[in-house]
């Protein structure tokens, strides 16, 4: 039988990390983990109970909270990816919407927050078998895992690709909010003082801003076969 792995795929916001984790884990009939929308799911909490805003944050309050805050991956067959569930509510599209994708950089510098979700990240990858997206799996979080992705593209391709979706989710988005988000979100993922975005040594570099999803794919799923066979 063919030994399972754990794959990191870390990058900036909006590179197509979760498309090719999903694309990857289905392959490999491997778990698939979003931890952005980990993340996203403290930030709707915050904002839901008044401890966030866009001009405010109560950080002892939000800690002081983190033990009410369940979360759970729960698998849609329709959709074949795993939701988010925010004590047991489906949260999945809240947490997608420009006001949290605001929001959640700030909830991610605080280091209580990254302890509780690491520790669950960990936990759930625990067996190997596993794909997991975010800012810190390779450096962090599975520091050891066998095959490490770092995935980059320019700001603006980025800004476009994310300003593409929302709005083939008919929300009410400019292009240039989508690319103010993304620079000052790439700002604070690489500039707060606990697990700063930064590439793992061991990790390949993919810069995608000229390949399309079936190359990309391709070069992704090769280096994963490479390694489980190595
Ligand atoms: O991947 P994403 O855009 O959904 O992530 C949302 C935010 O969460 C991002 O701005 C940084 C933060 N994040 C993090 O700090 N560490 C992770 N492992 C995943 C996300």
């Amino acid at each position: 039988m063919n030994k399972k792995i754990t794959i990191a795929i870390d990058g900036f916001s909006s590179t197509g990390k979760s498309t090719i984790a999903k694309q990857l884990a289905k392959e490999l009939s491997y778990i698939y983990v979003d931890t952005g929308a980990m993340y996203r799911a403290v930030a709707l909490y915050a904002k839901n109970h008044q401890f966030i805003g866009s001009d405010f944050i109560r950080k002892d309050d939000l800690i002081q909270a983190l033990d009410a805050i369940q979360l759970s991956f729960r698998f849609n067959e329709n959709l074949g990816f795993a939701e988010m569930y925010l004590n047991n509510v489906n949260v999945e599209k809240e947490i997608r919407n420009l006001e949290i994708s605001n929001l959640v950089s700030t909830v991610a510098t605080i280091s209580k927050v990254r302890q509780k979700l690491v520790a669950a990240q960990q936990e759930m990858g625990k067996n190997k078998g596993i794909v997991m997206d975010g800012r810190d799996i390779g450096t962090v979080v599975f520091p050891d895992a066998e095959l490490k992705l770092f995935m980059t593209a320019s700001a603006s391709t980025r800004a476009k690709r994310r300003y593409d979706e929302l709005i083939a989710k008919g929300e009410n988005v400019t292009y240039d909010s989508i690319l103010k988000n993304v620079t000052e979100r790439d700002a604070m993922d690489t500039s707060r003082e606990d697990s700063p975005l930064v590439k793992a040594k061991d990790a390949i570099e993919i810069d995608n801003s000229h390949l399309t999803k079936e190359q990309q794919f391709e070069q992704v799923l090769k280096l994963a076969k490479d390694t489980i066979n190595s």
